[in-house]
């Protein structure tokens, strides 16, 4: 995600807001920017790269100013360069501004300011906000009243951080779905995405909620909703240390990321969405230009790719290969121009999965990569770039990376069926709306697990396990894969995902009273096959966790633990079932006390064969 300080009062604004954008390094960025205002003039300084690119930036042309805004960013839309970096400035250069979030409208929003003269220099979606407030001040000389105007037209998501010429001494802010807190001084006040850019300086924080915006000075703050009517905000002081607040009072980055993915999920799909919806183009993909698909990632994104096989396969009617890339570079596959190879990569950085485009491009295959990070290897090598907008995913072990690849392939799923009419537009339509529920179904179960703690307890009755079999089917079975590669990678517990059915064909052998053995139980035209699988690992006193939705009595009366999960589509349910498994791997590896973010051996981007 990127990061957004801002500072007003009587010190070097340039020293807080640098200190502070450090303070949020952890977030991960690709480039950084500062603008402050001096004696009635903006600077703006903005560089690609870490921050010391941007110190040594400040450090050529120099001012001392007491107000001021600065941003590191994670792009979205439009690769890391200087141009694309935060802050931007309208045509007039007296307003600038910074944001984190997804702007879905913003094409409709560039394509009428243009008309209206207004000229661009980023490809960003950003952009389009400080132009829109340059148009509204014509109708008002009121600044807050044009940007309280400009922000009510936005859709999506957004924390904005804004100062101006017009009311040099006022930082305005406003709140959308990102998070934006105020810091308070004593004759100095604070903005940040988050909580740690001034925790060294003020713990008194003000949280602004969604559709408030608010204006800060030295002297005081003013929050108001989107009516324009002021608002009283309680201010709460933060018991946490540095560290803690890095993790937004999370233990682990991989449970704060856990918890992420109703938001992350909920981005994805609006970060698509205009190709989607065809308001932009998905460029360089004819969806008539293949007739089959192979699929090559490895780990968890290889999991994806099992699930996008019954995506693509039941929707598009196209037969789909899926590889793990170090296997796929080595079996030399049959490929040609008719053929689509989908690469799925969290990093962009993956050696084998970067040595499979590579392969299948000199083969002549269309490249589409599903990807988290804008500018990474694999966007710039593949003809067409799906993201995904999980943020940056800190913890080694993937989780929202993952269910937002899941997302990603949904919708391209969807697209590509729409495009070749294998889908009718109402079933399309249905699926869409259905994917829409999803980022409320995983915060149900996670607000769950925050009250009631089930999974938790399940893991303290098995963290002394040694084995742990995950026996999934169908569109399923892939989880079952994943959460025993959960399990694994961050516990160091040896667990084998199975298809349910293959059980009897040997590893049935594992089971016994010590083993667990973990089903995803969901509905589906499956679910009694999978029941009676339980019953056959029942028979051999097999101790059995199922997932499983509200309601399924034959599962509940069998399990020894039941994790309920809310029911969605067959087809979205690994999007919600991998949570539980996610949750089961943390607290197991949390319980035996070992580095969850960091486990041994690993790494989060493996750029090595
Ligand atoms: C999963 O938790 C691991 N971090 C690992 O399997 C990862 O999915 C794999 O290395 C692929 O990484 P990528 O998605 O960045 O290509």
């Amino acid at each position: 995600m990127c990061g957004i300080v801002g500072y007003v009062g009587k010190d070097n604004a340039k020293d807080v807001i640098v200190d502070g954008l450090k303070r949020l390094e952890y977030r991960g960025y690709d480039s950084a920017g500062i603008a402050l205002i001096v004696d009635g003039e903006l600077f703006t300084y903005k560089r690609q790269g870490k921050i010391r690119e941007l110190e040594i930036e400040l450090r050529r042309k120099p001012v001392y100013s007491n107000i001021g805004i600065g941003h590191t960013r994670w792009a979205t839309h439009g690769k890391p360069d200087d141009i694309n970096a935060h802050p931007h400035v309208d045509c007039s250069g007296k307003i600038a501004l910074v944001h984190n979030g997804i702007i879905e409208n913003y094409a409709e929003l560039r394509r009428e300011l243009l008309q209206k003269g207004h000229r661009f220099t980023s490809q960003t979606d950003t952009e389009v906000i400080v132009h829109l407030i340059e148009e509204e001040l014509k109708n008002s000389s009121i600044f807050f009243k044009a940007f309280l105007r400009a922000v009510k037209k936005l859709h999506g998501s957004y924390a904005l951080a804004v100062i101006t010429l017009y009311q040099p001494d006022t930082i305005f802010v406003a709140r959308k779905d990102s998070p934006l807190v105020i810091g308070l001084g004593d004759g100095e006040n604070f903005v940040a995405s988050d909580v740690p850019a001034f925790l060294s300086y003020t713990n008194r924080v003000i949280f602004l909620d969604d559709f408030e915006l608010a204006t800060v000075k030295s002297s005081g703050i003013f929050v108001f909703n989107f009516d324009g009517e002021e608002v009283e905000k309680k201010v709460v002081t933060i018991p946490w240390s540095l560290s803690q607040a890095e993790k937004a009072g999370y233990k682990h980055f991989m449970l704060k990321e856990i918890n992420e993915q109703p938001r992350a999920v909920a981005d994805t799909i609006s970060g698509n969405l205009s190709w989607f919806r065809e308001e932009t183009e998905l460029e360089g993909i004819d969806p008539f230009g293949f007739n089959r698909i192979q699929i090559v990632a490895c780990g968890t994104s290889y999991h994806a790719g099992l699930i996008a096989k019954f995506y693509l396969e039941n929707f598009v009617r196209i037969p789909v290969e899926v590889d793990y890339a170090s296997e796929y570079r080595y079996r030399d596959p049959i490929v040609d121009e008719k053929t689509l190879v989908i690469s799925i990569t969290q990093s962009g950085e993956t050696a084998d999965t970067l040595a499979a485009m590579r392969l299948a491009k000199s083969k002549g295959a269309r490249l589409l990569t599903v990807c988290n990070v804008i500018g990474s290897t694999a966007t710039r090598e593949a003809d067409t770039v799906i993201y995904t907008y999980a943020g940056p995913e800190i913890s080694v072990a993937s989780t929202k990376a993952f269910t937002t690849q899941l997302t990603a392939l949904f919708l391209f799923s969807l697209w590509i069926a729409r495009e070749r009419g294998t889908m009718k537009n109402e079933k399309i339509e249905g699926y869409l709306k259905h994917l829409l529920e999803v980022p409320s179904r995983i915060e149900a179960f996670l607000s769950l697990e925050r009250e009631k703690g089930a999974v938790k307890q399940i893991a303290l009755e098995f963290y002394r396990a040694k084995d742990a079999l995950y026996l999934g089917r169908n569109v399923n079975y892939p989880i079952a894969l994943e959460g025993a590669l959960k399990l694994k990678e961050i516990s160091y517990i040896h667990a084998e995902g199975y298809p349910a059915g293959e059980m009897k064909h040997g590893p049935i052998a594992l089971i016994d009273e010590k083993v667990p053995v973990v089903f995803v139980a969901t509905k589906g035209k499956v679910l009694d096959k999978v029941v009676s699988n339980i019953e056959e690992v029942k028979a051999r006193k097999g101790r059995v966790i199922a997932v499983t939705n509200p309601g399924i009595k034959k599962v509940k009366e069998l399990a020894e633990f039941i994790i309920e999960v809310p029911e969605v589509d067959e087809y979205l349910s690994p999007i919600v079932n991998v949570v539980p498994l996610q949750l089961f791997a943390y607290y197991i590896a949390d319980f035996l006390g070992y580095d969850v973010d960091q486990p041994r051996n690993l790494a989060k981007s493996v750029t090595v064969e």
